[in-house]
């Protein structure tokens, strides 16, 4: 079996996980279960990035200490994960020892083999980024990235010699092809190779809420360096017991946010150069949930948390609109509006009437016993048929480029095409005339429609999928596999829908809903 390794970024626990964080994580966990249909061995690491100044500052305004907060915020990311219905198979946090020890290691063996020196640092740090700045990168006199105010620091410190590596880095950028979307990469050489990439200040002294470097502990390593390494450590990479490193590396996606992708698509290379271990065969860089107003940002009040929709809409509303309204590789904008017309469009509209409309027939003409197939003996049936299989075929496609909102654009299509046969073929004509056997291909040609699109959804929205292929009376595992996709001879004889179906979503009143969500954006 093929091994297929995912990993999330790991998260900083500095306050409420909102729907970004979830974004990313949501689209892991559709990867993993895809791939998972398709038969991979599969195995997603999340986590939690638990050091450095900006946690040390917020517990110490919560009057607790660092490790008491950062327990507490494990949790909520735990449950968080535990309510999205995510399959994570690890969940690492930076304060686990199983990591420092590592960390340390890494460092040690770097300074060894020259990579990492000693040196004085002098810059504009900006405290919530935890990063230093060259004054020409400020913008305005501020932090690039998030436009705060930085202040000017000097400190003795370690540097990663990144130089040593610039070379290396543009020749793999070259020669293999792991960075999507392509203008990522174009970007990084743009803005920080051919400007020359500067050494990496790895260390600090002015806090102490960090991994000690083991030979000169007044000495705390560097976050981010602390962080890259988790996808390692997680799997046992340099400890006693490393078979699921051995399994597992290289990763096969890692997904990060565009904010994130300098310390991806630069460091993160250049450190696994460093320690001779092949790179990641992808890194997918994705793009953000944005709101009318810009930004989400606690201080224009406009931050969704993805409770406030789960809790009212269900989870798989939630999982849907994320996927759906968000490309990959541009940005997406969420709205109440949107959310609601969405919900109410694809979700209670085309799918959850073409599911009512099915068994209300399948039971009324045939007492609920799906019709064998009897082959596609009329135009309208083979037609079907071929568009269908089109279909599918453009799905797997956008599936296979994480092109999600593409893919379930196409789903909405067949859906769409699938309610169209039900107007083409009038069952309830056919039935008032007595074309029985017309009847009968065409209640199985949408009883097998949908659970093709049944399974189509098993990675997207999880329990709405189940719960569809329950409805039609599909329980066997080996009709819910990608591989049974094929062909349209799959429903076994005397398969039986349930007997009242059960709506998938129940019609949203807009005004009130609309209303509920931008209350909701307030707390
Ligand atoms: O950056 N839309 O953690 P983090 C989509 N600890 N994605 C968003 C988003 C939005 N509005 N806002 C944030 C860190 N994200 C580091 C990672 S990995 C070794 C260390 C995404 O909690 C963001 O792009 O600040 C990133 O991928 C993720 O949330 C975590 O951000
Ligand atoms: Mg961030």
């Amino acid at each position: 079996m093929d091994k297929f390794y995912i990993t999330t970024p790991i998260y900083y626990p500095s306050g409420k996980f909102h729907i970004g964080t979830a974004y990313t994580t949501v689209l892991a966990d559709t990867i993993k279960r895809y791939k998972k249909l398709r038969g991979y061995d599969t195995y997603l690491l999340t986590g939690t990035d638990e050091h450095g100044q900006k946690i040390q500052t917020i517990a110490q305004n919560n009057g607790i200490n660092p490790q008491q907060y950062v327990d507490q915020m494990a949790d909520l990311a735990k449950e968080l994960w535990e309510k999205m219905d995510i399959k994570y198979d690890d969940f690492i946090r930076t304060t686990e020892e199983r990591h420092t020890k590592i960390v340390q290691d890494i460092f040690e063996k770097f300074i060894k083999k020259g990579d990492i020196y000693k040196g004085t640092y002098e810059g504009m740090y900006c405290v919530p980024c935890e990063t230093y700045f060259t004054k020409t990168q400020l913008i305005d006199g501020k932090c690039p990235d998030c436009g705060r105010e930085v202040k000017l620091m000097k400190e003795e410190a370690y540097f990663f010699n990144m130089k040593k590596y610039a070379d290396k880095l543009m020749e793999a950028y070259e020669n293999i092809d792991f960075i999507t979307p392509e203008f990522r990469k174009t970007e990084m050489i743009n803005n920080f190779i051919k400007p020359g990439l500067e050494d990496l200040c790895v260390s600090r002294t002015s806090f102490d809420w960090g991994i000690p470097v083991k030979s000169d502990p007044k000495h705390v390593v560097y976050v981010w360096l602390d962080a890259l390494t988790n996808y390692l450590t997680a799997l046992g990479y340099m400890s006693e017991d490393d078979t699921l490193f051995k399994k597992y590396w290289p990763a096969d996606i890692q997904i990060v946010g565009k904010d994130i992708a300098r310390f991806h698509l630069i460091y993160w290379p250049i450190f696994l150069m460093a320690l001779d271990l092949p790179l990641p065969k992808k890194i997918l860089v994705h793009n953000w949930i944005m709101m009318k107003d810009g930004k989400m940002s606690k201080s224009k009040g406009n931050v969704v948390y993805p409770e406030l929709l789960i809790n009212r809409y269900g989870l798989d509303a939630t999982r849907y609109f994320l996927l759906r309204e968000i490309p990959v590789v541009q940005d997406g904008i969420f709205s109440p509006e949107g959310f609601v017309e969405r919900f109410n469009y694809d979700l209670c509209n085309d799918l959850g009437n073409l599911l009512n409309r099915t068994i209300s027939m399948v039971n009324k003409y045939f007492d609920g016993i799906v019709p064998s197939y009897n082959g596609h003996k009329n135009d309208v049936d083979e037609e079907l048929e071929n568009t269908t299989q089109k279909q599918l075929e453009k799905i797997e496609e956008h599936i296979e480029k994480f092109e999600f909102a593409n893919a379930l654009s196409e789903i909405w299509n067949l859906i769409a095409r699938t309610n169209k046969y039900i107007d083409e073929t009038t069952p309830w004509v056919l039935d008032k005339n007595s074309e029985t056997e017309k009847l009968q291909a065409c209640m199985y040609h949408l009883i097998e429609n949908l659970r093709k699109i049944g399974i189509v959804l098993l990675p997207f929205m999880t329990q709405t999928a189940q719960n569809l292929l329950k409805q039609i009376g599909i329980q066997e595992e080996q009709l819910k596999t990608w591989e049974s996709l094929k062909g349209y001879n799959n429903i076994p004889t005397n398969t039986k829908v349930i007997s009242k179906g059960e709506p998938l979503f129940m019609r949203l009143n807009v005004e009130e809903e609309v209303a509920y969500i931008k209350e909701g954006m307030k707390h």
